[in-house]
């Protein structure tokens, strides 16, 4: 089939951004659980397409092992956890937190056995993993979620996302679909034509959209106290990390003067980490400061924000297959519009990030790997 001259256009400008067969990027922290899934049950859990068995031990650090025995391969999760060590459920190899075997029951001798180990970290309501080079795991590079920092009242969840993770941060970084995809729970009709600034950088993805004035859907106007009045609403998404991607909104009555104004504010972390090229693990911690000693409120937003994000995950569901079935064919295009100057920048970063890092495992691993390798940029 023949294509249109923007068509052809958008189809050259698409293989510069990331998709669903881009390589993951393995350098990075990502979250691998929310902080009450992991306890002294051990459960697996695929990230970037590797299956990590999460467990306590008995001082309650959490720990992430490879989920395959080193031996023959029995899944490590449906074993025994005792003591502080888990003993294969196939012919008793023991493994301590660091992966190393301690016990091979038929021989009196292990030493030089052992399974990979990730490094983990707790921060509040989520366990961090660093599923990349062992020696690059810095504490320091964990990306920063102010809302656990700054005393406000936060929730979180988890949603099991048949999708790329790229197009959910996409998703992030264009809200106009506020105003069709969540029509019917915190869009509004007007949202979609609001005023913005994009604010592109070579690692973070800024856009910050005026509502203004508005009327508030129930999620924001109960709380905030601003049911029937002209408000605004200014939201600003922010790509902080492949592995993180923080929506802060505040909330104000356009009649009073700046000064007299409550502050209200919430923030929402929304962590995507990849499972496959084709599903993703989708956690969210919500943030406020307001109302902090109101549990209802907690109730009441959490419910309302949770019925909202379900609308993506069904809708980018729907992205994912028709992806699926046409991505590959040769007249496959995404024509991008300009709502969309930070998602295709970001884009684009994801691409070149994992394909850097592509080259560099395979110099490492002394592979040949010749520019044509690489798409270029
Ligand atoms: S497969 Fe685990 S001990 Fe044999
Ligand atoms: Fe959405």
């Amino acid at each position: 089939m023949s294509l249109t001259r923007v068509q052809r256009a958008a189809q050259v400008a698409c293989r510069r951004m990331a998709d669903r067969k881009t390589p993951f990027i393995y350098n990075e922290w990502y979250v691998a659980a929310l902080t009450r899934e992991v306890s002294r049950e051990l459960m697996s859990r695929t990230i970037l397409d590797q299956q990590v068995l999460l467990f306590r031990k008995e001082d309650g650090t959490p720990v992430a092992l490879n989920n395959r025995c080193g031996h023959r391969s029995f899944p490590l999760s449906r074993s025994t956890l005792d003591g502080d060590t888990v003993v294969c459920g196939y012919h008793g190899l023991r493994y301590n937190e660091k992966g190393e075997c301690v016990e091979v029951p038929s021989q009196c001798n292990c030493s030089g056995i052992s399974i990979r180990s990730y490094p983990v970290h707790q921060q509040g309501p989520v366990i961090w993993i660093w599923m990349g080079e062992a020696e690059q795991a810095d504490l320091e590079k964990i990306p920063a979620m102010p809302m656990l920092e700054e005393g406000w009242v936060t929730s979180e969840d988890y949603m099991d996302l048949k999708c790329s993770y790229v197009y959910l941060h996409e998703n992030l970084l264009d809200l106009t679909h506020l105003s069709f995809l969540h029509a019917n729970t915190f869009g509004t009709p007007d949202y979609a034509r609001a005023n913005f600034d994009t604010d592109i950088s070579e690692d973070r993805f800024l856009l910050k959209r005026y509502v203004v004035p508005t009327r508030l859907p129930p999620v924001w106007a109960k709380p905030t106290g601003l049911e029937d009045k002209d408000a605004a609403r200014i939201t600003t998404s922010d790509f902080v990390s492949p592995a993180l991607h923080i929506v802060h909104a505040e909330f104000y009555d356009i009649s009073l003067d700046e000064s007299e104004r409550p502050d209200q504010r919430i923030k929402t972390a929304h962590i995507p980490t990849p499972a496959t090229a084709d599903r993703t693990h989708y956690f969210v911690v919500h943030g406020r400061n307001f109302a902090l000693e109101e549990d209802e409120v907690t109730d009441f937003m959490h419910q309302q924000l949770m019925a909202a994000f379900q609308e993506d995950v069904v809708g980018l569901q729907a992205v994912s297959e028709m992806i699926e079935e046409y991505g590959d064919s040769d007249d496959y295009y995404e024509i991008s519009v300009k709502a969309d100057a930070a998602s295709v920048a970001m884009r684009r970063y994801l691409k070149r990030r994992a394909e850097a890092e592509l080259a560099e495992r395979e110099a490492t691993a002394g592979m040949k790997n010749t520019p044509t390798q690489l798409t270029p940029v």
